[in-house]
């Protein structure tokens, strides 16, 4: 049997009072690839980096011990109200921002960033190549683009609802990060899992 839609929708946007247990479960749930993804990027204090789609921001407390700066985007307002709530620190002393905004058209000047990440976003993405692109636009030349995901392969036995998930082979990332420019493109994931892995990608 398939997964409510209404369950569905809230991963895709989380809102409202189920939004936040949503949001809990998210970082319960995904801790272990996003975690993979973190190390990937191989922060250090002179990175600015974006993560799109933070959700219930389980990535945002690493990102901030290891990176000088960290902005965030969300489609989700209530995701980018608790992040603002939740890092009002990192705000107030400009280590950190959030802004509710799409991967198709993200709030920063081009080059901004030395490194990206998205983990389990992709999904929902109308198009890879636009997405890409305008990630490839926001990094700086030879920036760091990590994306952390579930191959269409295990997406497919959850049978979740196509209208709000689209479920990508790691194939079809691997060739749009290409087409859009990104070189040295890998895909890892950690020994201890089958399941999910992350796609590594340089801006030239
Ligand atoms: C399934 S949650 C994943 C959250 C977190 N990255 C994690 O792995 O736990 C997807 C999040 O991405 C956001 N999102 C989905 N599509 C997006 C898009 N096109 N642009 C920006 N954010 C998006 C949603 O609002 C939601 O907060």
């Amino acid at each position: 049997m398939s997964r409510p839609r209404f369950i569905a929708r809230q991963f895709a946007r989380p809102s409202g009072f189920l939004g936040r247990f949503i949001a809990m479960a998210m970082n319960y749930g995904n801790a272990s690839m996003n975690a993979f993804a973190v190390e990937k990027l191989e922060a250090d204090a002179t990175d600015r980096i974006l993560e799109v789609g933070f959700g219930g921001g389980v990535t945002l407390p690493s990102l901030l011990e290891k990176a000088g700066f960290v902005a965030g985007v969300d489609r989700s307002p209530d995701m980018v109200a608790r992040a603002k709530k939740m890092f009002a620190g990192a705000i107030a002393s400009k280590r950190a921002e959030f802004h509710e905004g799409n991967v198709e058209t993200l709030p920063f000047l081009s080059e901004t960033f030395t490194k990206v990440c998205t983990v389990n976003t992709v999904y929902f993405w109308p198009s890879l190549d636009v997405g890409f692109e305008e990630i490839y636009r926001v990094l700086a030349s030879g920036g760091r683009l990590v994306i952390g995901f579930l191959p269409k392969e295990r997406m497919d036995l959850m049978q979740l609802p196509t209208d709000v998930f689209t479920a990508r082979t790691v194939e079809e990332i691997v060739a749009s990060l290409t087409r859009t420019g990104f070189g040295n493109v890998r895909v890892e994931r950690p020994e201890s899992t089958t399941a999910w892995c992350v796609v590594v990608g340089m801006r030239q």
